[in-house]
């Protein structure tokens, strides 16, 4: 291969700056040219490309978000689509490309790879819910953004005596309220997974109150099984003890700068996609599993589900008294 692309694509995540420069990098590395998409497959149908060289990448590291853009897009799903992708790619001479993204994005890819297009995924979503790798690009950086909320909704909980519901992103997915709830000491986590009823919530938040504690927490993932205003409503009517506030984080949770741990897995799996592609790999995703990097196919990491380990779930109640 001569020449390859990379496109970011889906929810923006902290760390896929770091990833774009990796391929970048190792695609010089290589002697093979790196094309970027702008705004994912909207840009590849529209054929917005173009060459990346060492100073488009450099000083991105460091950077939220994605020089790239991103955007979601409905005509790449259309038979009519996928012609115009295969086209945009040829008349661009691009033989190969680099997808990074969650879930949607990674079936686009294996959709490209079905296409005839050799293609590897990169996971970055701050939900961790792409099944076969650890962590997903941007995980560990909007973790880090809701422990620093935490920790200040809990100072001015604390002086008012007041529970606050904080509800975090993750899409289907509780990974977020659950990590965020054990290492920022919540009381009590709702995820779509743990299916906790309101009277639960209430009985738990007022057990806390009579307990003696002057705050309380509740991580709230945004996949609950009821808006979390709803949940608001409801305690107040139940006099819980405690004054009830709402803080939705939403996409704060999305900018920052990448965590040096985010930095290390989007160099990493950037680089190894590039490698792995450069190699042969096609129609696999790049994950991050214990300490190596693997190819897993993309049928695989699109269709199953990844899910959280019950223990997380047993820590975060056996902790919370
Ligand atoms: O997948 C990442 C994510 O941030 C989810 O947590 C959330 O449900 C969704 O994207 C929000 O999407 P949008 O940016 O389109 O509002």
């Amino acid at each position: 291969m001569k020449r390859i692309a990379v496109m970011t694509s889906g929810g923006d995540a902290p760390g896929m700056n770091a990833a774009i420069r990796a391929v970048v990098r190792a695609g010089m590395d290589r002697n093979v040219e790196v094309y970027g998409i702008r705004q994912a497959y909207a840009g590849l149908l529209a054929g917005d490309m173009e060459l990346l060289t060492s100073r488009e990448v450099s000083g991105i590291l460091q950077r939220g978000g994605t020089i790239l853009q991103t955007a979601r897009n409905e005509e790449f799903k259309t038979p009519q689509g996928h012609k115009k992708a295969l086209r945009r790619l040829n008349e661009h001479g691009i033989e190969g490309v680099v997808v990074v993204g969650g879930d949607g994005s990674l079936r686009g890819a294996l959709q490209l790879h079905k296409l005839g297009v050799p293609v590897v995924g990169v996971p970055a979503s701050i939900d961790n819910d792409i099944w076969g790798t650890d962590m997903s690009i941007g995980v560990d950086t909007a973790l880090n953004t809701i422990l620093d909320a935490i920790d200040r909704l809990r100072d001015t909980a604390t002086s008012h005596n007041r529970a606050f519901l904080i509800e975090v992103m993750g899409r289907d997915c509780g990974y977020l309220a659950l990590m965020g709830g054990i290492l920022g000491g919540a009381e009590i986590v709702i995820t779509p997974e743990n299916g906790i009823t309101m009277e639960e919530i209430a009985a738990s938040l007022e057990d806390s109150y009579v307990r003696g504690k002057t705050h309380a927490i509740a991580m709230i993932a945004e996949g609950a099984p009821y808006p979390v205003t709803d949940l608001a409503k409801f305690l107040e009517q139940k006099h819980i003890g405690f004054e009830i506030r709402l803080t939705i984080l939403g996409h704060t949770q999305r900018g920052g700068s990448p965590t040096a741990f985010d930095r290390l897995l989007a160099t990493r799996l950037g680089v190894h996609a590039v490698n792995g592609l450069l190699e042969g790999e096609n129609g696999s995703m790049v994950a991050q599993v214990g300490r190596e990097q693997k190819f897993l196919p993309l049928v695989d990491c699109t269709s199953k589900t990844r899910a959280i380990s019950t223990q997380y779930f047993e820590l975060a109640k056996m902790l919370s008294r």
